[in-house]
């Protein structure tokens, strides 16, 4: 086994039983969709890869919000398998900052590695994957899918956002909807633009279900 599938072995261990939308299989396809715009970006794909896999490796809001405990175990695991110290520090610094920069207004670190990740990991909240996601929230939640009265509150607050009890339908308009114009990167809003349309078509086909029409 490389590095990588010594990599990939561990974060799938370390995420058995973990809950549909941050599972192996997230990580999977965050991994997959990284390398993919890894390459038309020109990054380095050893930092992007050991990043992708290990971003979700102990999520903070899992752990009473502590930002570091990922950032420290990823590089407890690189080290434990001689990953080079400049790499090491890279994937604690994407780790990191994928976060902050989600929450934090002010971005402190950058680089195309960390843009990359990002995307691939936002790339996963839309789409067909992002649909089967927010409907397995939904119903983990156990929120109804659609309340014709129950508008979608644009201007969201993080936290209302996380004590919401609107249908799921609405998370559309107040996040998915939202994360084409997020991107970093050309490739990644490349694929996002076509994710984006699948929903629009998803949505226009779920109204006209809803009402009988189609
Ligand atoms: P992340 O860890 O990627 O920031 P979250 O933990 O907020 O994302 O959400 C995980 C998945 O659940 C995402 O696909 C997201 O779109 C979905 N999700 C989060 N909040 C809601 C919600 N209120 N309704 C439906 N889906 C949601
Ligand atoms: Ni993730």
């Amino acid at each position: 086994m490389d590095k990588i599938e010594q990599t990939a072995a561990y974060v799938k261990l370390s995420l058995d039983g973990a809950e549909a939308g941050h599972d192996w299989w997230h990580i999977y396809r965050v991994w997959q969709t990284a390398k993919t715009i890894a390459v038309k970006e020109q990054a380095d794909i050893e930092v992007v890869e050991y990043a992708a896999l290990l971003h979700d490796i102990a999520d903070s809001k899992f752990n009473n919000g502590d930002e570091e405990i990922g950032p420290q175990k990823a590089g407890d695991f690189l080290r434990s398998i001689s990953v080079n110290e400049d790499t090491i520090h890279h994937v604690q610094q994407i780790i990191r900052y994928m976060s902050f920069k989600a929450s934090l207004g002010n971005v402190r670190f950058q680089s195309k590695e960390l843009d990359v990740v990002q995307d691939a990991d936002r790339l996963d909240a839309i789409g067909a994957m992002g649909i089967a996601r927010a409907f397995s929230y939904g119903g983990y939640k156990q929120r109804g899918f659609y309340d014709p009265e129950i508008l979608p509150n644009t201007n969201i607050t993080k936290e209302e956002y996380k004590n919401s009890n609107a249908p799921t339908i609405n998370h559309f308009y107040e996040k998915l909807l939202l994360l084409k114009d997020k991107m970093n990167t050309a490739a990644g809003k490349e694929l996002a633009i076509k994710r984006h349309q699948f929903m629009e078509m998803f949505l226009e086909q779920f109204y006209g279900e809803w009402e009988g029409r189609i």
